[in-house]
């Protein structure tokens, strides 16, 4: 997708470095970071620097290329494959990303281990573009479908960023939203700011604006009253972790629109590629829940007058601040899963029907 007119992807290597969009500067500042080693790719998940789930898979995948670029032993490749699964705890990406690198590198002791990291991680990054474009197609259907009913602008709230920022291209909530563009369907997307990071302004936002897609940032709390009001026409988002029972783990938050589009006949729409699918855990309870630092609350960064991005306190010094990342929809909730091999139901019967 584009910036400033330039088309990029989230992530790629060149000259043994891997290139990363910092997004902790977004949308003040556009900087290329370079990773060398694979503890700079743990600290760019951990501090998200990238971040989104299909793309700290990508990451830690390329993290494993520079893990046996700075010490090609197979015991430092194994610390640095825990290490990665443990930089964050919920998009099952990571480890889904890992485990597959794991499986070709294991055990190789040859100098041809680069050429096979390289080939599979640029495979990881490849095969999700491709995820995310099928997921774009297979979204366009519903969108059209709502447009044809009724042949005015379709109006999409979404959560936290699912956009082409979260994966390495297209993404995969807006995947379906680029596409009814680029088909002259008539879209505005209600762009949740979701606290405390602000993805859907920061990154959801800015990635639309720069595709020219009308867009407008509506506090967290905004999307019930709009719902009542009749001002959206249909739900998508994104997800870290989708259970084999359909059951949707995602940004904090989406529990709470889902609720409000289930009181007001709203289409819920939740978009994801197969690998973030967890066919093991059975019960939501078990997916960890990162709780990150209560800082992300407590303090905003923001431009000041000079233009430089500052951080300041926005909470009394001494109260208590608490900052789940995550929550998870219960698959009742959710209209449809909409995939790359095509749309199905949220319960087990449905993705087996896709994913045999
Ligand atoms: O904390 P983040 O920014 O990594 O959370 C991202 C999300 O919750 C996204 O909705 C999710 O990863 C879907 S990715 C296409």
């Amino acid at each position: 997708m584009r910036i400033k007119g330039k088309e990029y992807r989230t992530i790629w290597f060149e000259n043994n470095i891997v290139k990363i969009i910092d997004q902790t500067k977004l949308p003040h500042k556009f900087i290329i970071k370079d990773l060398k080693k694979v503890g700079d790719a743990i600290n760019a998940i951990k501090v998200m620097e990238v971040r989104g789930a299909p793309l700290i898979g990508a990451t830690a995948a390329y993290g494993l290329v520079l893990s046996i670029l700075e010490n090609n032993d197979q015991s430092f490749l194994k610390k640095s494959a825990e290490n990665l699964i443990n930089s964050r705890p919920t998009a099952i990406n990571l480890k889904w990303a890992v485990d597959r690198m794991m499986k070709k590198l294991s055990g190789v002791n040859s100098d041809k281990i680069l050429d096979i990291a390289l080939i599979e991680a640029k495979e990881i990054c490849q095969e999700d573009i491709n995820f995310c474009e099928n997921i774009g197609l297979n979204g366009l259907k519903i969108i059209e479908e709502i447009y044809n009913k009724k042949k005015d602008t379709v109006n999409i709230l979404t959560h936290c960023n699912a956009g082409w920022l979260a994966t390495i291209n297209w993404g995969t909530a807006t995947s379906p939203i680029y596409h009814a563009h680029k088909k002259g369907i008539p879209v505005h997307v209600w762009a949740d700011e979701t606290r405390p990071r602000n993805q859907g302004a920061n990154l959801t936002s800015y990635e639309l604006n720069e595709e020219g897609i009308n867009n407008t940032i509506i506090a967290d709390n905004t999307g019930g009253i709009l719902m009542q009001r009749g001002e959206v026409d249909m739900c998508i988002v994104g997800t870290d972790r989708t259970l084999a029972n359909g059951d949707v783990c995602n940004k904090v938050g989406t529990y709470l629109k889902a609720l409000a589009a289930h009181d007001n006949n709203i289409p819920f729409y939740v978009a994801l590629p197969s690998s973030t699918i967890d066919w093991n855990i059975k019960n939501h309870k078990d997916i960890p829940i990162e709780e990150r630092n209560s800082e992300e609350l407590s303090h905003m960064e923001g431009l000041d007058e000079e233009g430089n991005i500052k951080k300041v306190q926005i909470y009394p010094e001494k109260s208590n601040a608490m900052n789940l990342a995550f929550d998870v929809t219960p698959a009742k909730y959710v209209t449809g899963l909409i995939t790359e091999k095509g749309l199905c139901e949220a319960s087990s019967v449905g993705l087996r029907k896709l994913f045999k």
